[in-house]
């Protein structure tokens, strides 16, 4: 038997747009409306039932749920914030622990209020001033929050929404991993984190890293995938690493050149199903010697055929990184619920919970997570 150690922390991810519904207000629902993206419209409803969802979080034995706040809800206008709204994140909170659930709450996962978008986003030269003002204040209106990730995934946002130009704001800079954007996000982290801790002190405040595990074989292929691993991995994670508490990993992808996965097997988006990888990902947050968080991992799988397979063995991976140094203190699974998986709209399937669309977003909790959730309750593989 595989042990994890004891206060481990087991959940389920996810973020606000994707699964909220009703938020018309930021540069998605906007771009929606422009036709160039689908509409998340209700979406599964969290907004409304998230204490029902919650409940089989807990019947799932998870013991932490990653959300993230909708900063178009809380800062509507410019410099306006909305008390209603901050109260309900409260509800949320409060609902968390009223189940034994710690929260993780991310402030910024990849939508922006129109106002924002609009007159430049982080393009604008104030930006992180004013990420860190949204930031101050959610941090001093919330109670009880011990977990703060200030952004998710920047490197996966600049690079789909400012070099491909498939998200908002549409950019297509082939240039912009490498320069202007990279430096706005980490002094965005930056400022947020500082303003965070003032209000919380005694808070966790992290980052939440996409990271793709690069491995080379022979010489030239070590020699790409160490350049890579810098440009998309450590460059970043370098920048932030004085401010930041804990790293929060997400792991999808292993880029192996040239070699074969271990495993033929694939998501419903074609994406490889490599386990393996996600030892070598969590090596490379490792290296900063701070606490780690899984804050993501997960496929598409609609008929749930790989998924319990995916989760056991990607466990492993964990466990390997831990016995080997990695000080890596939870798993957050994505996604708790089917949801709206950005430029492919609701088709892709991520959710340990299924969502009948067509019949009122009824919730079924799929095979799989019931495996997770024996992992969850014996805290082992
Ligand atoms: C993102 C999620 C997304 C998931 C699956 C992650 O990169 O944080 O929002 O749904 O991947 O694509």
């Amino acid at each position: 038997m595989k042990k994890f150690p004891d206060g481990f922390l087991w959940g389920a991810a996810t973020a606000s747009y994707q699964v909220e519904g009703g938020i018309e207000n930021n540069d998605w629902a906007k771009a929606a409306r422009e036709g160039k993206v689908h509409a998340a419209g209700l979406a599964t409803d969290h907004y409304n039932r998230f204490e029902e969802d919650l409940d089989i979080a807990q019947s799932l034995n998870f013991t932490s749920y990653r959300f993230s706040i909708e900063w178009s809800r809380i800062e509507p206008e410019e410099g306006k914030f909305d008390e209603t709204e901050l109260a309900h994140y409260q509800k949320v909170v409060d609902a968390c622990h009223a189940r034994g659930i710690t929260p993780f709450v991310t402030l910024w996962h990849f939508t922006l209020p129109e106002w924002f978008s609009e007159s430049g986003g982080f393009r604008r030269s104030d930006a992180p001033e004013v990420f860190a003002r949204y930031a101050k204040k959610v941090a001093g209106a919330l109670n009880n929050v011990t977990f703060f990730t200030t952004m998710n995934e920047p490197m996966v946002w600049i690079s789909e929404g400012n070099i491909k130009g498939k998200w908002p704001p549409f950019k297509k800079n082939p240039f912009a991993l490498y320069f202007g954007l990279p430096y706005k996000l980490k002094t965005a982290h930056i400022r947020a984190y500082e303003e965070i801790k003032k209000e919380c002190p005694d808070a966790n405040v992290g980052l939440t890293k996409h990271i793709i595990a690069f491995e080379g074989r022979g010489l030239f292929g070590s020699l790409l995938a160490r350049m890579s691993n810098y440009v998309w991995n450590a460059r970043f994670l370098s920048a932030i690493s004085k401010h930041t508490d804990f790293i929060g990993v997400n792991y999808y992808f292993h880029a192996i050149f040239w070699g074969k996965y271990a495993s033929n097997k694939k998501s419903d988006l074609g994406w490889d199903l490599s386990p393996e990888g996600f030892y070598l990902a969590l090596r490379e947050a490792g290296k900063w010697d701070k606490p780690v968080y899984v804050t993501e991992h997960g496929l598409a799988d609609k008929e749930d055929i790989n998924r319990a397979w995916y989760i056991r063995e990607s466990l492993a991976s964990v466990h390997k990184a831990i016995e080997t140094g990695v000080d890596v203190r939870g798993y957050s699974h994505w996604s708790l619920l089917d949801n709206f998986e950005w430029a492919e709209g609701f088709p892709p399937r991520f959710g340990l919970i299924n969502i009948d669309y067509e019949n009122n977003q009824t919730r079924t909790v799929r095979e799989s997570a019931k495996n997770y959730a024996t992992i969850c309750k014996d805290n082992a593989l």
